[in-house]
Formats: C-alpha cells, sequence, structure tokens
C-alpha cells in the first residue's frame, strides 16, 4: 500500500520549488552538451539523456539521496527517452549505501499467466518470425513502476511526487527533442503505424527533426496516477483498464491479473574479489553479475598488462573467456526463482580455472568444442545506463530498458507509453538466437510468472573496501563484455576511466563463433594476427554507451559520459 511520508503542506512547499525551477526551464532549444569528465564533491549524475542528467542533478541539490535522484532521473527518462527510458519496461539496480552495504533490485518482466512455452512457435515447431519482437505478444507484465515504489520506500528521503513531478510537468509542457531521439523515432515510422491500434503521437508527418516539441498530454497523466496512488495508480485503475484494453485490441495476453500480481524482488547482489577490489553485479534474472564476475576471476590467471591494452593477443585471449562464459550463460541461467542455477559452481574459482584450462595463445577454440548451436546475428543495441553518487557516498548504478527500440512499438492507446518487446530474451526455443543471437534452453524456457533472462551489467566496484566505480551501459549482449572491458581497462591497464570508456571495443559470445570489433580497435595488421589464429572477425561502428562514475583519491567525484558514440550522454556534478 503505498503512504505518503510527509504532510500535504511540506510536500505543497518543496514541490512549489521543483515546479518553479522546471516550468522557468522547460523546452529549451537544445544546446550545447557539457563534455565529460565532470567533477563535483558533492554529487554526481551521468545518464543518456539531458533533461535526466539535470533531473538527477536538481534533486540532489535539494537535499535528496542518490535513491532519490534515481527514481527522479527514471521517470525523466520516460519521457525524454522513450527509446529506452520507459514505464512500460522493466530493468535492474545495483546499489552501495554510504555505510557500505551492497544489494540488488530486480524489476524485470515477467511472462503473463497465459504465456506458454511454444508460444511463439508454429506447428511444426519453427519460430515465428517476429512474433516475439514485435506487437501486443512481445511485451511481459512491465515492472518499472512497482521497482521505483521499492526504491523509495526502502531509501528514499524526499516526498514521492517531489521525484516524479519534473517528468510530469515535461511531459504536459513538452521537451524539445535531441537529433538522436528524432532519428530514432524517424525509423520507426512505418513499425509505429503498422502495429498500433490507435496512431500514437509518435507517428509525424514529415518525419522529426532535432528541436521539435514533444508534448505527450496521455504521458502527463498516467504520471499523475503514479504520482497520487503510487504503483497501485499503474498495476490497476484506470492505467491497467487501458493496458489491458490495448492488450484485447491487439492480441496481447497481459491481464489485469497479471498486473496485479506484479512485484519487484530484492536480491543479494553477485560480489566477488578481484585483487584488491570488489565488483558488486547483478544476479539472476540478469546474467550480467554471474558473468562479469566469472570473466574477472577468469582474468585473474593471466597477466594481462603484459598482454596489453588492445592487442591481438589480449583480444584472442579475452574472446577465449567469453566464449566459455558465454556458452554457460546459454546453459545455466535463468531466473533463479524458476530454475536452480549453480551459483557455487559457476563462480568457483577452480571451475572457472579448469573452464579455461584448454585455451592456447596458439589457436582460436572453434565454439563448438565448446558446446553446439546455430546463431547468427547481433542487432539491436538498445536499453539505458545511468550511475548516480550523491555526497554521503550512497551509489545507485541502474540500466533500465524496454529490449529493442521502443520496445514491442505498442503504444498503450490513451496512458501515452511503450510497451516492452522483452519477452524475446526467453529461449523461445531451445537453441534459437534471439534478436542479440544469444541461445539458451530449458533454464530460459518461457513459465507464466517467470523473468526472462536478461545481459543487463548494473556494477559498483570497491577498492580496498571504499566506493571506487559504478558504472553500466546499453548494448544488449554487449553489456557484460563491455563493462568488462572497462574494469580490465581500469583496473588492469591503468587507463583513466574517460579513456576507459571511450576505448574501442570488442565482443564474443561464443555464438556465433565471431569476434565483433568496433572500429578502430585493431589495425589491419592486428586483425590479421588474429585470422591467423583460426578467429573471424566482423567490424561494426558502434558497441554500448557507458555511464560511470570514480571516486577519486582526493575525494571528488568523476563523472564519465560516453561522448564518442552517437548518443546524449551527460555527466554533471556539483
Ligand atoms: N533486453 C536486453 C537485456 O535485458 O539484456
Amino acid at each position: 500500500m503505498f503512504m505518503f511520508r510527509d504532510s500535504a503542506k511540506a510536500l505543497f512547499l518543496s514541490l512549489s520549488v521543483s515546479l518553479l525551477l522546471f516550468a522557468a526551464c522547460s523546452a529549451p532549444e537544445p544546446e550545447a552538451l557539457p563534455r565529460s569528465p565532470a567533477f563535483g564533491a558533492n554529487g554526481m549524475v551521468v545518464t543518456a539523456n539531458p533533461e535526466a542528467t539535470a533531473v538527477g542533478l536538481q534533486i540532489l541539490q535539494e537535499g535528496g539521496n542518490a535513491f532519490d535522484a534515481a527514481i527522479a532521473v527514471k521517470y525523466m527518462l520516460s519521457v525524454t527517452y522513450p527509446i529506452a527510458g520507459n514505464i512500460g519496461g522493466g530493468g535492474f539496480m545495483v546499489y552501495r549505501t554510504a555505510e557500505g552495504e551492497a544489494g540488488a533490485l530486480d524489476f524485470r518482466e515477467t511472462a503473463p499467466a497465459a504465456a506458454t512455452r511454444d508460444m511463439y512457435l508454429d506447428e511444426e515447431g519453427n519460430l515465428i518470425d517476429g512474433l516475439s519482437r514485435i506487437g501486443h505478444l512481445s511485451a511481459g507484465v512491465p515492472g518499472t513502476v512497482a521497482g521505483m515504489e521499492e526504491v523509495w520506500q526502502r531509501f528514499g528521503s524526499l516526498p514521492f511526487a517531489q521525484l516524479i513531478e519534473p517528468a510530469i510537468q515535461v511531459a504536459e509542457q513538452g521537451h524539445r527533442v535531441t537529433a538522436f531521439n528524432a532519428e530514432q523515432s524517424n525509423r520507426f515510422q512505418e513499425e509505429f503505424a503498422e502495429v498500433n491500434t490507435q496512431l500514437p503521437l509518435f507517428v509525424k508527418e514529415g518525419g522529426w527533426q532535432e528541436g521539435d516539441l514533444l508534448v505527450q498530454p496521455d504521458l502527463a497523466e498516467t504520471l499523475r496516477r503514479i504520482r497520487d496512488e503510487g504503483a497501485a495508480g499503474f498495476y490497476t485503475g484506470t492505467t491497467a483498464d487501458l493496458i489491458v484494453a490495448e492488450m484485447q485490441a491487439g492480441g496481447g495476453i497481459i491481464t489485469h491479473e497479471d498486473l496485479a500480481a506484479y512485484r519487484a524482488v530484492w536480491r543479494p547482489a553477485v560480489s566477488v574479489a578481484y585483487k584488491n577490489y570488489r565488483i558488486h553485479s547483478m544476479p539472476p534474472s540478469s546474467s550480467g553479475g554471474i558473468a562479469i564476475a566469472q570473466l574477472m576471476l577468469g582474468s585473474a590467471d593471466f597477466d594481462f598488462a603484459a598482454l596489453g591494452h588492445l592487442t591481438p593477443e589480449s583480444i584472442h585471449l579475452m574472446t577465449e573467456l567469453m566464449r566459455r562464459v558465454y556458452a554457460d550463460r546459454a546453459t545455466h541461467l535463468g531466473d533463479s526463482d524458476f530454475y536452480d542455477v549453480p551459483f557455487e559452481m559457476l563462480l568457483d574459482p577452480q571451475y572457472i580455472r579448469a573452464r579455461n584450462a584448454d585455451i592456447s595463445m596458439e589457436a582460436a577454440t572453434p565454439s563448438s568444442a565448446i558446446k553446439e548451436g546455430e546463431v547468427e546475428r547481433i542487432e539491436s543495441f538498445e536499453t539505458t545506463h545511468f550511475s548516480i553518487v550523491d555526497g554521503a557516498g550512497n551509489a545507485v548504478s541502474l540500466t533500465t530498458t524496454v529490449n529493442s527500440f521502443f520496445g514491442s512499438k505498442v503504444m498503450v492507446a490513451g496512458a501515452g507509453f511503450f510497451l516492452n518487446n522483452e519477452m524475446d530474451d526467453f529461449a523461445a526455443a531451445p537453441g534459437v538466437p534471439n534478436q542479440f543471437g544469444l541461445v539458451g534452453g530449458e533454464a530460459n524456457a518461457i513459465e507464466p510468472g517467470k523473468r526472462m533472462l536478461s545481459s543487463m551489467s548494473p556494477t559498483i566496484v570497491e577498492r580496498n573496501g571504499a566506493l571506487y566505480l559504478v558504472l553500466g551501459t546499453p548494448g544488449g549482449s554487449t553489456i557484460i563484455t563491455n563493462v568488462y572491458q572497462v574494469l580490465m581497462n581500469v583496473l588492469e591497464h591503468g587507463l583513466g576511466l574517460q579513456q576507459a570508456v571511450d576505448a574501442p571495443k570488442m565482443h564474443a559470445q561464443w555464438l556465433p563463433d565471431v569476434i565483433t570489433l568496433e572500429e578502430g580497435a585493431l589495425d589491419e595488421a592486428g586483425m590479421e594476427a588474429l585470422r591467423a589464429l583460426g578467429h573471424e572477425l566482423r567490424v561494426i561502428p558502434q558497441i554500448g554507451r557507458v555511464q560511470a562514475i570514480q571516486l577519486l583519491d582526493d575525494g571528488r567525484l568523476k563523472g564519465v559520459a560516453d561522448h564518442t558514440r552517437t548518443g546524449d550522454s551527460v555527466a554533471r556534478g556539483f
């Protein structure tokens, strides 16, 4: 049951301050984004969107803690970053309090009660193309609103209304779309028109331009119901009615009962020691924490610093570690509330050592020799991550998504938000790849109420027992390997955080048996050296977009946004 903590008067006063600030700066003309790194002694916010960073900073400056700021950022992203920021999706938060307690919140979507193991297969057992990726049937039960309520109830210090009101104001008064948001909206005009029962306001004749004003009155009303009734204002009542009506109109299966039954779950973080560091990341239903832990534990047995940063040798070795970790992911990982995930085995250094014992520096191990399967591609790289640290030292690392860009492309008519297409993250059929080319089996099979396996990896690192790094990234299956490389860049190769984030990345995931290199990662001679070891390579323009914070030795916070890749990432501190 949602309870307000403060008197209506106190709420009104603090709201007035926020509203004045936001009314004064609503819908500003686009301006150049500040470049990172940013520095601050009292707080730092790094997000993928200028309005979201601004509101996070504002909440910290108003005396809120990192958790308050995270809630405000999360709701602002649902308005100003509809590509991935959401109330129709889900995500994961890893936190570390100022007192040093680490933990995790799982607000991943769940399969509706009517979901079945073979719901995306035809009579011959073949996957029906697109059914799990676009349209009403691809949506899981959203988790974001329940997740934010959990965060507020456990850690919030400011009135909830103060945290969500800026998002309501921006939805109602409008904001100027960035070039990136305009471009992404334009890419999906046809899909928006095709799958929706009523044309959403994202369909715009002539397309979107940078600086266009986007006003979202239905979304403002939905957010108001959340402000006034808490999660009940989303999972029951008018919003729930609108979601269920949308489902019925479009052939989806989410019901009132599914919505009312949704719960976010607090879980222990996956925490492992690496030299004098301790790494906290996300447990299942994300694979991220276990996979990153396995990669770091495996790396500890090799001298990466001697192999060098982005050399053919270090890329070969990382690939060998990654393909074994992703084979484990496909076999052993799924929602631990439904499947007996062998945590102890997967995180046992002896197990990892044995698994890596056949790595040769002279030749690639074919992925078929590790475990069989057939996979072709990796495609969409969306999702969004933000990192926040407050002046007291509370740290929040939060990754959230609707899966693909704009999720299922279905906007709930009358409610103004996109629904996720997270059902595609289940293994729709054993060995059949999802949009990220990931395969899975029994552990990640579809079951009613189950959470689909994720790669999201919000991560926090301690050094000698004190907060050191907060980081995460979008990027589907590349999230895990990207976070791992930033860790290795800083902890092993001695790069500064901005350089570590900006550096080109590589990715390998068991299947397909190929190394994906970001442009600029290796020159032609380096790529030839990898081919000579038996690796197949492909080069793509961009991998992920890390948002990170580092606690410096002098006590200041350094905020690093990724400006080398497309997007609107901004770090701001004070
Ligand atoms: N939807 C991408 C992920 O959760 O990993």
